[in-house]
């Protein structure tokens, strides 16, 4: 259970997100609503450490929930992994008077606001990432935006592809995670998917996917690649000189993560940030807020970074059966 609190801060930590924008709006105006004072920390836990705080109202968050990256700024900190990182950080909460810390970010920045509640400090996450590589959520902020715009991508790459009769590998974003992978593969009926969590190299089995296709008449080849597996170019140098067919590489990279963010990373992140709030307001501390079997919850933070990460294996085994 959480002391009263009376002063939010809210940062965002880790790759930036769209959505986050929305999620901070939400923060500030359901905590002003309410009655508290707001104070924003400029890029994240380096702000934090470094005092960048400023009080934040109402209209310092108009005109953003349509943008993408975030007004707060994002940095990864590697002094936060330290003891005396996490000291300094949580004097400068208490400095400034932040007794409800709000963190938009990954697993790796909830890892940080737990170590922050350690010395008093109330906390609550919320998932912001495009990798949704959170296990206790279905919902991760800017993973939809991201799928959308590379999703968009890709259906532009199989027009030129088809045109050519050549194969395509589009390196999509996720260097521990495949979600964007699968969703892509899905989405825009790739023939291979290739996932950091199952991918067993096998480039002989692509070839002959490929040489097979082919010869049913087939007149381009889809292979979504994650960033985790990489090596995109070279993966077209081998298919090209085994197959004899066209090959060209494409890598997705930070297009990815920018942008206006979609109808749903907006509601969804406009609702985790009140969320957030509601959570605080009610004395509860070391929580995620969490999109789960429909409904909007939340979990302790330990509990939620213990939970084992996967992969559909479902939706994975059906982008193999659709692939014919
Ligand atoms: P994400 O939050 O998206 O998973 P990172 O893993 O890069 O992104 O983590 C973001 C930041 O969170 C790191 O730069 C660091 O400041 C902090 N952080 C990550 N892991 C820890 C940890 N074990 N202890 C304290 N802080 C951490
Ligand atoms: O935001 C998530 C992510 O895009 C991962 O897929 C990737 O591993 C990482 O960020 C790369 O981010 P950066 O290059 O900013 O460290």
């Amino acid at each position: 259970m959480a002391n009263e609190v009376s002063t939010i801060g809210v940062l965002t930590s880790g790759g930036d997100a769209p959505g986050m924008n929305a999620a901070i709006r939400a923060v500030v105006r359901c905590a002003v609503y309410n009655g508290l004072k707001v104070k924003g920390v400029h890029r994240g836990y380096a702000g934090l450490i470094n005092n960048e705080i400023k009080d934040m109202t109402a209209k310092d968050v108009s005109d953003i929930i349509q943008r993408g990256g975030t007004v707060l700024q994002t940095a990864r900190c590697p002094e936060m992994m330290t003891s005396e990182g996490q000291n300094t950080a949580a004097e400068n909460c208490k400095k400034n008077g932040i007794d409800g810390l709000v963190v938009i970010g990954g697993d790796g920045s909830f890892r940080g606001a737990l170590d922050l509640s350690k010395y008093g400090i109330n906390v609550v996450g919320i998932p912001g990432t495009i990798d949704l590589d959170i296990t206790c959520t279905d919902y991760t902020i800017g993973f939809d935006t991201a799928v959308n715009t590379a999703m968009e991508a890709i259906d532009k790459i199989r027009d030129t592809s088809t045109s050519h009769e050549r194969c395509s590998i589009i390196e999509v974003m996720g260097r521990n995670a495949g979600h964007i992978a699968l969703w892509c593969g899905l989405a825009n009926g790739a023939e291979d998917i290739l996932l950091p969590e199952n991918y067993d190299y096998d480039e002989r089995r692509i070839i002959d996917h490929i040489i097979a296709n082919r010869k049913r008449g087939k007149k381009h080849h889809i292979i979504v690649n994650a960033e985790g597996i990489g090596h995109s170019m070279l993966m077209a140098e081998r298919i090209e000189a085994a197959t004899g067919l066209e090959t060209r590489a494409t890598i997705l990279g930070y297009m990815q993560r920018g942008g206006s963010p979609t109808c749903k990373d907006r509601v969804y992140a406009t609702t985790m940030g009140c969320y957030a709030v509601d959570l605080l307001l009610a004395g509860k501390t070391n929580r995620v807020v969490a999109y789960s079997e429909g409904e909007f919850t939340d979990y302790d933070i330990d509990e939620a970074l213990a939970m084992e990460k996967s992969i559909s294996e479902y939706q994975y085994s059906i982008s193999k059966r659709l692939a014919i």
